[in-house]
């Protein structure tokens, strides 16, 4: 079956964003699914949380991917030390691609033709977006079946969420009328403070459903595994930070499986 293709979305910066990307993606890897980074964040931290950081792929980094024509996929995807775990790196370049898709043909569906010749090769592939909602954030939208919501359980977490909705909207009713939320994640939860549980209370009020069960809590080794280069479920697989990661990969799995489309008449 061709990858499903999910973005890790929200404009707020801090939110968790690209240690989900990683330890969700590499979680499934443990499981043994392929999968896919797509580094779209000009900061290039899933790029360095990999430990790829300066490294290019034959045909370059995503920049190159997005930018040139004709550009063969497979050109842009890096193996990563994890087996089963692959990467299009980004590095600063991208900064300037806010301004140079602007006169390119189909500005916000080149991440898209980038993407869908890999579907084939992959199980899963994510990517992980900048905290804006311009031109990069728009075409991870547009490439996607599914944006991947993570929230701070911090005192503003649900402000600004109208933006995100409203794109999500725009994006539906324009380029990509699939587009699915696959979940919202409560991430850096501090289950000691009432702040923390009000916080939770509200975002389950607002999304419903569609809240992963599986909480991350604030843990210190999914801040330090980055500067290791490494994902935090290898780099302390026991710390609680890791664990939340593996817990969330099986809830999405679970998931994902369960909205399969019905295929009539299969029986193993
Ligand atoms: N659950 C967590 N516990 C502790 N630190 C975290 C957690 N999630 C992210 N961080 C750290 O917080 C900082 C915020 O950035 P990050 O989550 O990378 O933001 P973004 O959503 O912009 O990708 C990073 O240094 C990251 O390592
Ligand atoms: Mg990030």
């Amino acid at each position: 079956m061709p990858a499903r293709v999910l973005s890790v979305a929200n404009q707020k910066g801090g939110v968790g964003k690209t240690p989900t990307a990683i330890n969700l993606a590499a979680s499934l890897a443990l499981a043994d699914q392929r999968v896919l980074l797509v580094d779209l964040d000009p900061q290039a931290n899933l790029t360095s949380g990999v430990g790829l950081k300066g490294h290019t792929a034959a045909g370059g980094t995503i920049y190159e991917a997005l930018t040139g024509e004709d550009v063969d996929s497979h050109a842009f995807v890096l193996p990563t030390q994890m087996a089963g775990l692959s990467l299009i790196p980004a590095n600063r370049n991208l900064t300037g691609a806010e301004i140079d898709l602007v006169p390119l043909p189909q500005r916000e569906l080149r991440l898209r033709s980038v993407l869908d010749p890999l579907r084939d090769s992959f199980d899963y592939i994510f990517i992980d977006t900048p905290p804006s909602l311009g031109l990069l954030t728009l075409n991870a939208l547009v490439a996607a079946d599914a944006v991947l919501i993570p929230l701070n359980c911090e005192y503003f977490a649900l402000e600004g969420l109208a933006d995100l909705v409203a794109t999500l909207r725009r994006v539906r009713g324009a380029l990509n009328p699939q587009l699915d939320i696959a979940g919202v994640l409560m991430t850096m939860h501090d289950e000691r403070t009432n702040l923390g549980q009000q916080v939770a209370r509200d975002i389950s009020t607002f999304f419903g459903d569609r809240v992963y069960t599986t909480v991350i809590p604030r843990n210190i080794r999914l801040g330090e595994a980055p500067s290791h280069g490494l994902p935090a479920v290898l780099y302390d697989v026991k710390s609680r930070g890791a664990e939340a990661y593996l817990t969330l990969a099986r809830e999405f799995l679970a998931r994902e499986r369960a909205n399969l489309p019905e295929m009539e008449g299969q029986h193993g």
